[in-house]
């Protein structure tokens, strides 16, 4: 996993909870609460979505919620700003196809 640890402006990095979140079918660890866009990052994780134009793998751009670049499929429910949505233990994350389905 590769995080910044030291930072000239933020500082240190605090130590968090681990817990497990699966993405695409492989477990992989987080840190509870931070954004799941950090996670996957963290995790190499570049890919959020296939566009539904082009049907080109797409990541994220604004990372603050504003572009829905990083919209994936959360526990089922698709177009979830990756970004914005904190994480929880045993979250199921999706890349997302197009506009994504709803299940059930
Ligand atoms: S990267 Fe823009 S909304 Fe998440």
């Amino acid at each position: 996993m590769s995080r910044i640890e030291h930072h000239v402006i933020l500082g240190d990095l605090e130590p968090g909870t681990q817990v497990w979140i699966t993405v695409d079918g492989k477990k992989m660890p987080a840190r509870a609460g931070e954004p799941i866009l950090s996670a996957l990052l963290a995790n190499g994780v570049k890919v959020q979505n296939i566009s539904i134009k082009k049907h080109e793998p797409r990541g994220y751009f604004c990372g603050i919620g504003r572009c829905t670049n990083c919209v994936m499929t959360v526990n089922g429910d698709p177009n979830v700003r990756t970004c914005v949505t904190p994480v929880e233990d045993g979250m199921v994350i999706e890349t997302q196809d197009g506009l994504g389905k709803w299940e059930g």
